[in-house]
């Protein structure tokens, strides 16, 4: 067995949470590293012997990010429609068609080459989970496809054939849906994780979004949604009744969702990089904390709504725009990713846990926050193995 020892670690956030600090934060720190898990955390100065030993040199050291939300596997991109708007377009969720018949023309290899592409540029900035959902393929053949080639990358792998009605089932929506719970959960099933379903005016009705879900935890997938992107609906309630792991977005909540979510397991993932991308106004998570939601922060990586795949950039703007502190922040893209996939072996540094970590180029957590766009992730391990 090889132990490797990250000491003289300035600020190590833990997320083994105390009273007075959710993000368990210590000083001076180091960590043993033995067969791909945290085998000790502790002082610097009490640290065991290690076969290697990495100085961080008083910079600070956090959890891997935990990127919950992401749709990296599509054909083209959509540069075209995010020039229009930010002229003056609107996003709507029909824009979701055009890749759809990009992804349909695009092969294995293209489509595989591409999401190892995102991958990299991820682990680059410090994302060593992530959540891979399907959903531009819509019919039963590419979804199959899409769901395969997720999997290949992650254990995370979420069934989003609900995503919008393609063209070819325009005006039958209700056949559609027979569609995604039938032939085509059949094909997706077994390779994945989640059900989620796209709740919103433009995509399905909640009681079309019950209908899928419902139909997924039955196979014995785990359900999560998209809901309150465009405006508000009753999908956010549904998800909790339904014990989704997870809302995401919540641009659009009523003061009985956020309620609601106070009271439940769901957690609320935000995705500053929408509102970014597409001038919808930022919720306020300082509402949500302040009433006992779980908020995770997650990229959304997708070429319509949110085409980042920056965890820091992400953290930036939830804090500048989405009254975030930089420590609920780094909470929220770290322990909070880690409880909307309900992983309990990633998202914290505490012995026993897989050895994800990153060490940023700074002497704080608050530097992510604090130096937008400056590239500070120095060294990325994933499962006790330095990938950067
Ligand atoms: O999470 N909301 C639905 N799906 C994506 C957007 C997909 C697209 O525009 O291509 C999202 O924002
Ligand atoms: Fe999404």
């Amino acid at each position: 067995m090889t132990a490797s020892l990250i000491t003289n670690i300035g600020e190590l956030t833990t997320n083994v949470a105390t009273p007075a600090d959710r993000c368990g934060t210590v000083h001076d720190a180091a960590v043993l590293i033995a067969d791909g898990l945290i085998s000790w955390v502790g002082s610097s100065s009490d640290a065991p012997a290690a076969d290697a030993v990495v100085d961080a040199g008083g910079r600070a050291v956090i959890p891997g990010f935990v990127d919950s939300h992401s749709h990296i596997v599509f054909g083209g991109d959509r540069a075209a429609e995010f020039e229009a708007r930010m002229a003056g377009e609107k996003y709507a969720a029909g824009g979701i068609r055009s890749t759809v018949a990009a992804t349909r023309q695009a092969s294995d290899d293209e489509l595989r080459a591409r999401v190892r592409g995102f991958i990299d540029e991820m682990l680059a900035q410090g994302t060593t989970t992530v959540e891979i959902k399907s959903g531009y393929g819509l019919d039963v053949e590419t979804e199959q496809r899409l769901v395969r080639l997720a999997a290949e990358v992650t254990e995370e792998v979420t069934f989003l054939g609900a995503h919008v009605v393609p063209a070819e089932y325009a005006g039958r929506a209700d056949e559609y849906v027979e569609l995604v719970v039938g032939a085509m959960m059949d094909a997706c099933a077994p390779h994945a994780t989640w059900i989620d379903v796209f709740c919103e005016t433009g995509a399905f009705s909640v009681a079309q979004s019950r209908r899928v879900l419902e139909a997924g935890i039955a196979r014995g997938l785990k359900p999560r949604m998209h809901a309150g992107q465009l405006g508000p609906g009753q999908g956010v309630q549904l998800a909790i009744e339904l014990g989704a792991a997870s809302v995401d977005h919540g641009t659009f909540l009523t003061d009985d969702d956020v309620a609601a979510l106070g009271a439940s397991d769901t957690v609320l993932t935000l995705l500053p990089g929408v509102e970014f991308s597409t001038r919808q106004p930022y919720p306020d998570a300082r509402r949500l904390i302040d009433a006992g939601v779980t908020v995770a922060i997650a990229c959304d990586t997708n070429p319509g709504s949110s085409f980042t795949s920056s965890m820091p950039f992400c953290i930036a703007v939830a804090v500048r725009d989405m009254g975030m502190t930089p420590a609920e922040a780094v909470w929220a893209a770290t322990a909070g990713g880690a409880a909307a996939l309900q992983r309990s072996d990633i998202g914290v540094i505490a012995p026993g846990r897989r050895a994800d970590l990153v060490l940023l180029d700074a002497p704080t957590r608050v530097h992510l926050a604090y130096r937008p766009g400056v590239p500070l992730v120095r060294q990325v391990w994933k499962d006790g193995v330095s990938v950067w």
